[in-house]
């Protein structure tokens, strides 16, 4: 392994990884492969922008030439896939993208790694696939019972990761991240929308009873647990990255109203979310067997990313704008005068 190719790599989970192993491993190349949707962000490389064990490449995993030319220029052997349309609430409006991405770009990596001949291919995957579990965690056994089209997208790329481990005998793995957060996270997902528009004094719209359970993750550690699986993971075998933090969403959204002083009258109950998942929760005792920890509590990760909001507004400022207002409209206006009730 010296040539890495990480593609998703300017987005949230997927800079935190280049970040981390561009400064952990000097001797490794990093090459990050980005289409630089509205989601990737070049701020977020920042960091790494002078490393010499680090290039940047702007392209789309779908587009089969681009790929070919980029692991031929770069001698890459190892593919970490971290490209996607990440959010289920742009998959419910708009499906198009994910199947684009998440299936046909996922199968165009394959594909292109296997003629090409690469060592390891890493798929990023989510707990999303698992869909809604009533009780219990979920074991890396466990059947896929999607509920969105992100989530039926996610577990389409994934089968077709097995199907080339079992066909074509690739050296694949998967990992399987539950709810992420932290810094350099686009402003669309529950923490930080909520923390920038609290920011803002504006109304943070809770689907329904807010009574959902999410099991939350901080980013450096999604990050040490792809490390983790890359490193150490058995071929063919998936491993689940859970923070073993279960939270409501009512929940977080009161810790986070306290950490920035703000008033509960902000909290306006809406519509929810069709097809919505009532809980996700994951056992991660089979990565823990690699020698993974999490290090990060919710209640530390999150005090800590409130505090990187309060003081990077000039990172989250410019992405509040132009194409964003016009998700926020389509996302929200209708919900918000719908508001039912307001929580005291
Ligand atoms: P993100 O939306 O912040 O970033 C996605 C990145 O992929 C962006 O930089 C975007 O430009 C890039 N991209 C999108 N389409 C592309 C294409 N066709 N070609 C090349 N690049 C493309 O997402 P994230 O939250 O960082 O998630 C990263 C991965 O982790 C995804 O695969 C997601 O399914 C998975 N995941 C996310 C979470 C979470 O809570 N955010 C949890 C578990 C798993
Ligand atoms: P999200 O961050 O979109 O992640 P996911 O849907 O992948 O779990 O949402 C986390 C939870 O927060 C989910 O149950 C939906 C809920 N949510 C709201 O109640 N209001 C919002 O505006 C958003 C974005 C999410």
């Amino acid at each position: 392994m010296k040539n890495i190719l990480v593609t998703g790599g300017a987005g949230f989970i997927g800079s935190a990884f280049v970040r981390r192993m561009v400064q952990r491993y000097p001797e490794f190349h990093i090459i990050t492969f980005d289409k630089l949707t509205y989601a990737g962000n070049l701020d977020n490389l920042l960091p790494v922008k002078d490393a010499p064990n680090h290039t940047f490449v702007r392209a789309d995993i779908a587009d089969r030439e681009a790929v070919r030319a980029t692991l031929e220029q770069y001698s890459v052997d190892t593919i970490v896939n971290f490209a996607a349309e990440s959010h289920v609430d742009r998959s419910i409006l708009d499906p198009d993208a994910f199947i684009r991405t998440d299936v046909f770009g996922v199968y165009t990596l394959l594909d292109v790694g296997r003629q090409h001949g690469i060592g390891r291919f890493l798929q990023v995957s989510t707990d999303e696939v698992y869909g809604d579990v009533h009780e219990g965690f979920s074991v890396e056994t466990d059947p896929f019972l999607p509920n969105s089209p992100y989530a039926a997208s996610k577990a389409a790329g994934e089968l077709m990761v097995r199907s080339y481990f079992v066909t074509y005998g690739m050296d694949t793995v998967v990992t399987r991240g539950s709810n992420t957060y932290g810094y350099y996270q686009y402003p669309e997902k529950l923490i930080p929308f909520f923390i920038t528009e609290a920011l803002d004094d504006r109304p943070l719209p809770v689907y329904g009873d807010g009574r959902q359970v999410r099991d939350w993750l901080h980013v450096d550690d999604h990050a040490s647990g792809v490390e983790v699986v890359l490193l150490h993971g058995k071929s063919g075998e998936a491993y689940n990255i859970a923070g073993e933090d279960l939270r409501y969403n009512i929940d977080v959204t009161h810790a986070l109203l306290k950490l920035l002083g703000k008033p509960e009258t902000l909290i306006k109950h809406v519509p929810d979310r069709p097809g919505h998942d009532r809980r996700y929760a994951m056992n991660a005792d089979k990565l823990k067997a690699l020698g993974w920890q999490r290090q990060m509590t919710f209640e530390q990760g999150l005090a800590a990313t409130v505090q990187w909001y309060q003081d990077n507004a000039w990172w989250w400022r410019k992405i509040k704008t132009g194409e964003y207002l016009e998700y926020y409209k389509r996302q929200y206006a209708a919900r918000l005068a719908n508001a039912t009730n307001v929580s005291s």
